[in-house]
């Protein structure tokens, strides 16, 4: 058994109240906005986990003054155009986000910088942001023709584009848009379903020139970003696996103070309220990023059908979703969850790997998963794959199976949650 392995021993119940840290995807966006823009911006909630730290280490390196306490962090921002070359390459570890966001705002400074990251960030497809950023008039470099890290990139004039994504990524999106606000004319990001809409919500609040219309959103250049002040709302995908607990447990009742609700995140909410979920949601703030309370109570769950234009609002809830559907009485069928097959891992192999270790009744055929309840699932060996949301979803199987389970790497849960253990077991009753 390695250092970082857990043994989780079955339970009962989840009850209580917590509080989560704040949203990942929010807080990227807010240091690099703060960091393109003019004056300070406090950042409260920020996440503090590897990832978004990943994301302060490259500006801090890029010459933007940041600092972190606690949760708060403060950005005294470079200003437009106002990003130093850095010292040497920028290492971003696990963090997909970073690297493709950070392309799109490197893609208009006049300066050469080399990214990388470990292993499953080098394996991750980066074409996807480094070909419209071509066409827009940056030079990339990287192998297999600038698709996988280290990438080298080299910025300065850009033109407008206009980006009809095949898949509906948000990392994409976000990516052309942070390098439209350099780029002559006007640059579109069309997607075939809406991902979600940070980046978009963020740059107007920061002033940008910024429009959406429907699947297309419009940026123009020419209007210089000003900091703010924020509060991250608390991550909808970490508690994503405390709400499967709270439905799988026997007698829960568990508060989520402060999620954030964004209608762009909150598929897998709609999608389990489908499968019998007693969830409330009671909206609290309707501000640049609406904030709402969740209370969960124990459910007999029933199957659902999840089809891919649900997919980008689920994302990273599919995981927690494939738990559910394990327990759910019947059939339960994902269509199309191939972008799941590109994330830190092949989270389609990861989790069937695990499922049907514990007996589950899985399948998967090209990019559709399909899983038969109600499994009595059994304490097996089990392996994170080195994945953080692999590492929680099965955490959550292996809570409600029979005997206790031990999963081999858990370490990677510090890169988006690493309070995830000690709040699981603040609400676990034995
Ligand atoms: C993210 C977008 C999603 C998601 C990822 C974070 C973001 O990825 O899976 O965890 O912050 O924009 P894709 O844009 O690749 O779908």
């Amino acid at each position: 058994m390695s250092n970082n392995s857990k043994t989780i021993n079955p339970a009962k119940s989840i009850r209580g109240e917590i509080v989560l840290p704040g949203d990942k995807s929010i807080s990227h966006r807010a240091v690099m906005l703060g960091s393109i823009s003019e004056g300070v911006t406090k950042i409260e909630n920020f996440l503090n986990a590897e990832d978004c730290l990943s994301t302060m280490a490259a500006f801090k390196n890029l010459g933007v003054g940041i600092g972190l306490s606690g949760s708060t962090v403060t950005v005294n921002g470079a200003g437009s155009g106002g990003l130093k070359k850095p010292a040497a390459e920028l290492y971003l570890g696990n963090s997909g986000t970073t690297m493709r966001l950070l392309l799109g705002i490197l893609a208009g400074e006049d300066f050469e910088c080399t990214l990388s990251g470990d292993d499953s960030l080098s394996r991750r497809p980066m074409k996807r942001v480094t070909e419209p950023l071509r066409q827009m008039g940056a030079r990339i470099e990287g192998r297999d023709d600038a698709d996988l890290a280290p990438l080298t990139i080299h910025g300065g004039r850009l033109k407008g584009i206009d980006h009809i994504s095949p898949a509906a990524s948000a990392q994409v999106k976000s990516s052309i848009l942070f390098a439209g606000l350099h780029a002559d004319g006007v640059t579109s990001v069309t997607e075939p379903f809406k991902s979600r809409d940070h980046s978009e919500r963020m740059l107007k609040l920061f002033g940008a020139d910024i429009a959406s219309d429907g699947l297309k959103t419009t940026i123009k250049k020419g209007r210089s970003l000003k900091g703010k002040n924020m509060r991250v709302p608390g991550d909808i995908s970490g508690a994503a696996f405390f709400i499967v607990a709270a439905l799988l447990g026997e007698d829960s009742e568990l508060v989520i103070k402060d999620v954030g609700c964004n209608k762009t995140r909150t598929g897998a909410l709609e999608i389990l309220k489908e499968m019998g979920a007693n969830i409330e949601i009671n909206k609290k703030i309707d501000g640049w990023e609406p904030v709402c309370d969740l209370i969960i109570r124990s459910s007999k769950l029933r199957p659902a059908t999840i089809e891919r234009s649900e997919i980008p609002g689920s994302i990273d809830e599919l995981p927690a979703l494939m738990i559910a559907a394990a327990f759910a009485e019947g059939q339960t069928v994902i269509k199309g969850a191939g972008e799941l097959r590109v994330k830190e891992t092949d989270r389609i192999r990861s989790m069937q790997h695990n499922l049907s270790r514990m007996g589950a009744v899985i399948r998967s055929k090209g990019d559709d998963v399909v899983i038969d309840g109600p499994g009595k699932l059994i304490g097996s060996d089990l392996s994170s794959f080195r994945d953080h949301r692999t590492a929680m979803a099965v955490s959550i199987a292996a809570l409600f199976a029979s005997e206790k389970s031990v999963i081999d790497d858990v370490s990677c849960v510090n890169t988006s949650f690493p309070e995830f253990f000690n709040i699981l077991k603040s609400v676990s009753i034995y």
